[in-house]
Parts: structure tokens; sequence; C-alpha cells
């Protein structure tokens, strides 16, 4: 076997599921999941009429690359969501359909690592568990970034030796971060743009949140978007991956974008011929309406909107709550620890949410998801308005 499979963590929500063992909630409450980051709006109908409509695809074997409609749709939603003019987005060269950015984050790790050079890949901390896993699987070590409040819950690249960066072939970065729902602001990304021409790594940044943001002016900035800003307009370096989970509430659908640097996605796309993960054409024609279509994600944004201000209006007398950027989660720090935070929370209320902890590892002497639950709103509005009024009943029991 890959020895390397011995370096995996078991996954968090195999250690909530222990630590939810043998508990018996009350049967009166019902439960309420508020752990796991999967979207429960309604997928739009023309997302799923398209796919109906294209059943008969699945008769042919689609190609890796993907039919031409779709890169060309992706590439179009690149260039008006970030700015960039559409000639600028090669839809042959910079852009790759995805089956899911989960699976890309992965691959794209086993793709691009050079295990005979003593690779590090760095990542945030808390972050998405993928990212540990691709860098082991690819025989890299994982360099962690903690963000914590004191760093307003962004990687600070300051405080990275230079030894490290050396030694980085890859840095994995996650704006709107999950799961602090905090963004990256252009100047630092300009500054992590400029580490890696000098220190020739490669940025994987994981915007899989960006379409779920708050304020309708200011949307999160993205890596592309701050490269081309800068004048490198061939995305040097820099690899971004979107997908139409969140954007578009189609976790099911696998769908997702891999964009930038033409040799890195080259590269990339030979690694992906071989491992096989081409979509289905109904897949691909579901993406495409998807990709094209603004005004059921702007909707989208307005019931996270709705929730948010609920939920927020609700417990802000019985702690420190803050709306984030972006994202759909609430990064809530506790008053006791966070495992018992979650397991008396489930005990008492019925609710689930997922303890910070399981999503970091100790770096640097401390674990920065400690204290903290990440609360995921994605129930309904009704069901998150309910979560609220638990929540506070049970913080006010730990007074
Ligand atoms: C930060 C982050 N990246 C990537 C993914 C994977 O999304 P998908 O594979 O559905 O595109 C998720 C899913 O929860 C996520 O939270």
């Amino acid at each position: 076997m890959n020895p390397n499979l011995d370096r995996l963590y078991p996954y968090p929500f195999e250690k909530l599921n222990q630590l939810k063992q043998g508990i018996e909630p009350p049967e009166n409450k019902t439960h309420i999941a508020l752990s796991i980051g999967e979207p429960k709006h309604q997928t739009p109908e023309l997302i799923t009429a398209a796919l109906v409509n294209n059943l008969d695809g699945i008769a042919k074997y689609p190609s890796t690359k993907g039919i031409p409609e779709l890169r060309t749709a992706i590439a179009d939603w690149i260039a008006q969501r970030f700015n960039i003019p559409a000639d600028q987005i090669n839809a042959d060269t910079q852009v790759l359909p995805v089956s899911g950015t989960r699976e890309a984050l992965f691959s794209f790790a086993q793709a691009v690592i050079d295990p005979e050079q003593d690779p590090v890949v760095l990542m945030p901390n808390p972050f998405y568990q993928i990212y540990e896993g691709a860098a082991f699987l690819a025989g890299a070590e994982a360099y962690f970034l903690n963000t914590t409040e004191e760093n307003s819950y962004l990687p600070d690249f300051d405080s990275i030796p230079s030894d490290i960066w050396q030694r980085c072939q890859l840095i994995f970065i996650c704006s709107p971060g999950n799961p602090t729902g905090a963004v990256i602001s252009k100047a630092e990304q300009e500054k992590l743009i400029n580490l890696a021409n000098s220190y020739n790594f490669i940025i994987a940044s994981d915007e899989c949140y960006t379409e779920i943001y708050d304020d309708e002016v200011h949307p999160p900035q993205g890596l592309l978007q701050t490269a081309y800003e800068m004048g490198q307009t061939d995305f040097k370096n820099c690899i971004m991956f979107q997908s139409l989970s969140k954007r578009s509430n189609a976790p099911g659908l696998r769908s997702g974008i891999v964009a930038g640097d033409a040799d890195i996605i080259k590269k990339y796309f030979q690694y992906r011929t071989y491992q096989g993960c081409a979509l289905p054409l109904s897949t691909q024609y579901a993406s495409i309406a998807a990709w094209q279509d603004e005004s059921h994600v702007k909707h989208n944004r307005d019931l996270y909107r709705q929730k948010f201000s609920a939920f927020i209006d609700i417990l802000q007398d019985v702690c420190v709550i803050n709306k984030p950027a972006a994202s759909f989660y609430i990064w809530l720090k506790t008053p006791i620890s966070d495992t018992e935070f979650a397991q008396q929370l489930f005990a008492q209320q019925h609710i689930t949410v997922l303890p910070g902890s399981y999503l970091s590892r100790q770096a640097n002497g401390i674990n920065p998801g400690e204290n903290h639950v990440r609360i995921a709103l994605v129930a309904p509005l009704e069901e998150c308005i309910d979560a609220a009024n638990r929540i506070k009943h049970f913080i006010n029991t730990l007074k």
C-alpha cells in the first residue's frame, strides 16, 4: 500500500459522529444540522432542465477537456465576474472543467508536486481538509498558516521563513475562507503573486465561496483578477478553482473550474486525461446554463443575507457574533471548549455544529480552530431562526 495513506487524519465528520455517540438529544426538539457545508436552497430549474434535456449525452464518452461551448461559457463568466476583458481569457488553453473542486484540488497537487525535491505545501489553518490530504498523498510536507482573530482570520504571508518559501512548490489559499468567511485583499494577493514569482511556486486559489458575499457592490477579489490588474496577463503561477456547488446550489452536479496559467493547465490536463475525470455531457450542458445566469445567484445571496441578519439579530446580545464578508459560515468563538460546546449543544438542543479544532492542526504552539465552532447557515430561514433561539438559550445556561 501507499505508505502516505497512513498520514491521513480521520475526516472531521467521523470525529463529530464519535463526539455525539451515546448522547440522547431531546426527542421533542427536531434535529437541526448546521455542521455540513452542503447548500440546501433549491437547485434552479434552468440547471435541472438542461440536465434532463441532455440525458441522451450519456450515450457518448465525454472528453476530459469538455465541449468548446462549456469552456467558452466559463471563460465569459470569468471575464465578467473578475473584470478581465473577454479576449484575455483563452477558453482553449487557460480553462478546464472539473467534476467539482474537491477532486480537482486533490488531483492538482498530485500533478504539480515533485516529491523528489523535499516539497512543502502551504495552507491556511483551519482549512478545507482536502489540501492536507492532497499534500500528503503527493509526498509533500504540510506547512500551516494559522488564521486567528489577531490576524483577522487571514494568512500572514510575511510570517513565513525564506527556507520554507524555497521549498514551497504549492500554496493553497481559500478566499472567501472556509470556515472563517474572511476574504484575502488585493494587496495581500499581489504580495503572494510576487513571492510566487521570486520563489517559483504555484498558487492554488480555492474560490468556491466567491459568489456568496454580503456586499453586492464589492464582491471578493479573485486571484486571476489581481494577476491581471498587476499586468501579469498570462496568470503565471496562478490557478483558481471555482465551483457551481455553492454558487448555484448544485453540489450533486459535480461541476467546477480550474483556470489560469496555460503552461500549468496544459500539464494538469495531461494528468487528467489519465485520471479520467470527464464531465458527462448532460452535466456540461447544465453547467453552461448555470454559468450563463446570474439572477439565480443573486437570489441565492439574498437568501443567505436574510439568514445572517436573522441569526445574528437573535444571538448578538448573548455572544460576540460577526457577519463574515462572504461564505455561508459563522465562525463563532465559544465560551467553553469547542468540543464541549458542540457536544452539549447537541445534548441539550439537538443542534449539530462543527468543533473548530476538527478543522485545524496544532501549529506554532496553538490549535487556531480551538474555541470556535463552524455554523453553516444552510438550513431554511425558519430553521435557522429556530436554531439561533435554541443556541441563545444554550449560551445563557453557560453563564
Ligand atoms: C473550501 C472548499 N473548497 C472546495 C469545496 C468542494 O466543493 P465542490 O467539490 O462541491 O466543488 C468545498 C466544499 O465544501 C469547500 O468548502
